[in-house]
């Protein structure tokens, strides 16, 4: 990989952006790949990977430090888990009846993430998460969800979207159907919950995100919730495989009623799962003679052998390789090299990095320490010029070995260079080559 050359070329790429939003609305399948979150010279596209390194259309080579939203938790293209994947291909994909595997994959799924009594599984997150509300409300009799607002995503689904700024197509109504809590402020739980007709069925929130948990929090809400008869939903979609196999919760010791799982537990194969005490899932059961039948997931692929197996090798290579313990000490790292070029080049009051080791962001401020999109599209432009395909997020994996990582630190130091230019001038005006990346939720296009 030739790191000292700065890219230039991304001439099939604008032709790729040229063409995609004719035939696919917004021109990316997650709005946070979109073009409007990258800046100019950013890749419109990737043609393969292998590893932390991917490819885009006109040959230019980078490495990967968010692993596609965090899905691919072991590398591109990792061999093992790829094996797995073909040979349940070639075994057969889907059945009239259910895969002989689906029994292998909960027993083994459950054994790791020690995380309830059953498991459902599915495609997608979003699926998993309005299950579990779902769930909960049946098991409540109440209606309403509350979720923590600073936690940016918890589905496309109706009830979660119906809070952002981009509730266009959604039913006024459904907007009462959503409260909202403060991560870290146990008052503000206490204060949706004190009166008798809250009517709130569940709580949900990934147990961590940047920020630690703090004053006991998670132990206080989950005692908070027992008490009041509310369900309490822990979202591992990203923290799952990262804070450790068995997730954030278990990191912290705390249990939930229903946990939820995606993203990175089968090295980006589509794979999800919904998990939770056996009297609350088994509402989504058949053996319940003369109950009302509660409809739960039910889906065409939600079980597809590729992605189950994909799972299960993934688990077999994270426990082979003891990856929790590499991926940390690899973040660890990385880290600490970073924070000595931020401070290196005086730009303490501008950069921080936030987070844990297993995963961190890089929050990008302004001359005058306020968050700012414009200098945030400066520093992925700056890292992207110098092979790292960079959005503000480090997820350090096993397929980040040192090379690696030099990479990224050498990256980093060239575009803090850069961003310190920027900063001196007061303005990002001679140093952006095309318009700031945007928001994910907001109002306008
Ligand atoms: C915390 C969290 N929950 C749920 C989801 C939804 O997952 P999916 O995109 O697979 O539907 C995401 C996706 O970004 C997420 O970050």
């Amino acid at each position: 990989m030739k790191s000292d050359e700065r890219i230039t070329n991304f001439e099939k790429s604008r032709q790729f952006s040229a063409d995609i939003h004719a035939l696919i609305p917004g021109g990316a399948h997650t709005y946070s790949k979109g073009d409007d979150q990258f800046p100019a010279n950013a890749p419109a596209a990737i043609s393969h990977g292998k590893g932390a390194h991917v490819w885009d259309l006109d040959g230019n080579e980078f490495i990967d430090c968010s692993m596609g939203l965090t899905s691919v938790c072991i590398g591109h293209g990792y061999e093992p888990v790829a094996q797995a994947v073909c040979e349940a291909a070639f075994k057969g994909t889907n059945f009239q009846r259910p895969a002989a595997m689906e029994l292998e994959a909960a027993r083994l799924f459950l054994d790791t993430v020690q995380s309830g009594d059953m498991v459902k599984f599915a495609k997608n997150g979003s699926t998993v998460t309005t299950a579990a509300v779902k769930l909960a409300r049946a098991f409540t009799g109440r209606n309403r969800v509350a979720i923590a607002r600073e936690h940016n995503f918890f589905s496309y689904d109706d009830w979660f979207i119906v809070t952002t700024p981009c509730d266009r197509g959604i039913p006024s109504k459904v907007r009462e159907m959503t409260a909202a809590f403060s991560y870290n402020d146990y008052e503000s739980v206490e204060n949706l919950l004190k009166d008798d007709d809250h009517d709130i069925a569940c709580l949900i929130m990934e147990p961590v995100k940047f920020d630690p948990p703090r004053n006991d929090f998670l132990h206080k809400v989950a005692a908070l919730c027992k008490d009041r008869g509310v369900l309490l939903i822990l979202d591992e979609m990203i923290s799952g495989f990262k804070w450790g196999l068995q997730g954030a919760h278990n990191y912290y010791g705390v249990k939930p009623d229903m946990s939820t799982w995606g993203k990175g537990i089968a090295n980006g194969f589509s794979a999800c799962a919904l998990t939770g005490r056996a009297e609350i899932m088994e509402l989504g059961g058949i053996r319940r003679q003369g109950d009302d039948k509660l409809f739960l997931i039910s889906t065409t692929h939600g079980a597809e052998t590729t992605g189950l197996a994909a799972m299960m090798a993934t688990i077999r290579e994270f426990n082979k390789h003891d990856m929790i313990t590499s991926n940390w000490a690899r973040g660890e790292f990385l880290k600490s090299r970073l924070e000595d070029v931020v401070t290196r080049n005086g730009l303490a009051h501008e950069l921080q990095l936030i987070g844990y080791p297993c995963l961190f962001a890089l929050v990008c401020k302004n001359a005058e320490g306020v968050p700012d999109d414009r200098f945030r599209t400066l520093m992925m432009q700056e890292m992207i010029a110098n092979h790292v395909l960079f959005q503000g997020l480090f997820y350090p994996t096993w397929s980040h070995q040192q090379p690696e990582l030099d990479v990224m630190v050498q990256a980093f130091e060239e575009a803090c260079g850069v961003y310190r230019a920027a900063v001196d001038a007061g303005t990002t005006d001679n140093f952006l080559v095309g318009p700031p990346a945007k928001p994910v939720f907001r109002k306008k296009i």
